[in-house]
Formats: C-alpha cells, structure tokens, sequence
C-alpha cells in the first residue's frame, strides 16, 4: 500500500518509519510512504506557504497554491502511469463528507480537528485502498479551496487541537499499515485487537507467574483453552462495559455475550 504524505515539516516522519514495525514493512514492500515538502511548489523566491487571513484576525493562513500544485503533481504522474487519481468533486455541491470520499480512486486526506473521528472502522475502511494521499494542515488553517475543491475526505485524530497534521498522518499511517496482511509477525495480531471486533481486549500477562505476590489468574496457566478463550471473553466484555459502555451498542455481540453481560449487570444490581 503506499501513502504520499504533504507536508511542511517532512523531517519528523523518518524517525517513527524506520522503527521497528513500520521499518519492516517498508523493507518487505508491504508499505512505501513518500513524503513531500509543501514547500517545494511555493514558486515565489522565499517559498511562501502561509498568509493573513483575509478579513483580519489573529494566525495565517496556508496558502492554496503551493497545496494544489503538490497534489496535482501527484495526480499527473499517477494519471500517466495508473490514471488512478479521483477529479475532486466541488464539496457544496454535495451532501455530506461521506460522498466526497466515495469513488474507486485514491483519497485525498486531510488531517484537521474538523474532519470525521478516526477510529478503527475508518482504519480498515482506508486500508482497502492501494494508495493514500495525506495532507498535514499547519498554521490556523488552511484556505477554505483546499477543502472544497482539492480534498476528498477529512480526519481528526480527536477532539484536541496539535500543531500540524504530522502526528495524525502518522497515526493514520500506523494504524492502517498494522492491518495490512503480513505487516505483524502474528498473522492473527490484529483481530484480537482492542476496537477490532467493537470491544476492548481482554487483559494480557506474561512470566512470571507471580510478581511481587500479584498472581496471574489460574485460568491461564490451566492450558484449557476453551475455559481461557471464554474468560478472555468475559474480560473483553466486562472492561468494555466499564470502561467503554458507548462500544457496546455497535459491537458484534452472541447471545452468549448478552447473556454474560446481563449475568455481570444482575451480579452489580445484587452487591448494591
Ligand atoms: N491537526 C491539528 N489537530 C488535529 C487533530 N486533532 N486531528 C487531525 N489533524 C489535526
């Protein structure tokens, strides 16, 4: 899969793809991630990306130019080798966000406080495409025509406000490049995943069995896996309803489950 990153700070994006994980996948081919300085299409003499917000107030503003020029690169080699690039399509003539992003061709992503909450359906969603391209809003923001006429889908990490797109693009990159077959060692490792079934993961403990007198449940070590694949069930359950009680509504849950839950909501009714 392959993402094309534009941004105005490209520095900070080896030293988190050449550790570990993502560092493999990329020697293995299973991931390659291009990163591209805005800047490089500024065509004045200094490479101007930002300016005043027309209509005053405070911060600047990134300019459309230097966005548009970057991408549109892209397009056209990707045009001439694949033709895979989707036309952007003007966001005020349609809908919502979720049309914008429609298409068999590769999303243009930006990452902005203002977009859609990115979690784990959206992972897997992204990673059924071939190519991702990602832009890295900075300053207070960027010229509205990026948005409408440029972007076909927008994301936030959450409801907090970084400096820059860079850590969300990477957090997108991260979370999408795992799912891809072959880039865990565990071929299982992301289905057990928190989120990945709607719920959150069962707790995990290693050797040694006992740690300053905190004993691993016996179940673990009792080496019935059908009595741990059902505790681990349990706790899945359990913690998400504590922790977590919005996921279960969207979850994928058995009548087993629903039974368990409802033994856990009966057991906290008859101690209170
Ligand atoms: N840029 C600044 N804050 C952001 C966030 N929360 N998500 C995505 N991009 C951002």
């Amino acid at each position: 899969m392959r993402f094309d990153v534009f941004t105005l700070l490209p520095d900070v994006f080896p030293p988190y793809l050449e550790s570990s994980i993502l560092q493999r996948a990329r020697q293995r081919g299973l991931i390659d991630v291009r990163i591209h300085n805005i800047r490089d299409w500024a065509t004045d003499r200094h490479h101007v990306t930002d300016d005043e917000p027309y209509g005053g107030g405070g911060g600047m503003v990134m300019k459309p130019e230097p966005v548009f020029a970057a991408v549109e690169s892209l397009r056209a080699s990707l045009d001439k080798r694949l033709g895979t690039m989707p036309e952007p399509v003007p966001s005020s003539s349609l809908p919502g966000l979720t049309a914008r992003a429609g298409g068999a061709g590769c999303p243009v992503i930006l990452l902005t406080p203002q977009g859609r909450v990115f979690n784990q359906k959206i992972a897997l969603q992204l990673a059924a495409h071939p190519h991702l391209a990602l832009i890295c809003g900075r300053y207070e923001g960027m010229d509205e025509r990026i948005r409408e006429y440029l972007v076909t889908d927008e994301i936030s990490i959450g409801d907090y406000v970084l400096t820059g797109g860079e850590l969300p693009a990477l957090v997108l990159i991260d979370a999408i490049a795992r799912l891809l077959p072959g880039v865990l060692g565990d071929p299982d490792g992301a289905a057990d995943d928190s989120h990945a079934a709607g719920l959150l993961e069962y707790p995990h403990y290693t050797r040694p069995p006992e740690f300053r007198g905190w004993r691993v449940p016996d179940i673990l070590l009792s080496g019935d896996h059908a009595k741990i694949a059902k505790w681990r069930r349990e706790q899945s359950l359990l913690r998400t309803l504590k922790r977590r009680p919005d996921l279960l509504k969207n979850a994928l849950l058995s009548e087993a489950d629903l039974t368990i839950l409802n033994q856990i909501e009966k057991d906290k009714g008859d101690s209170q």
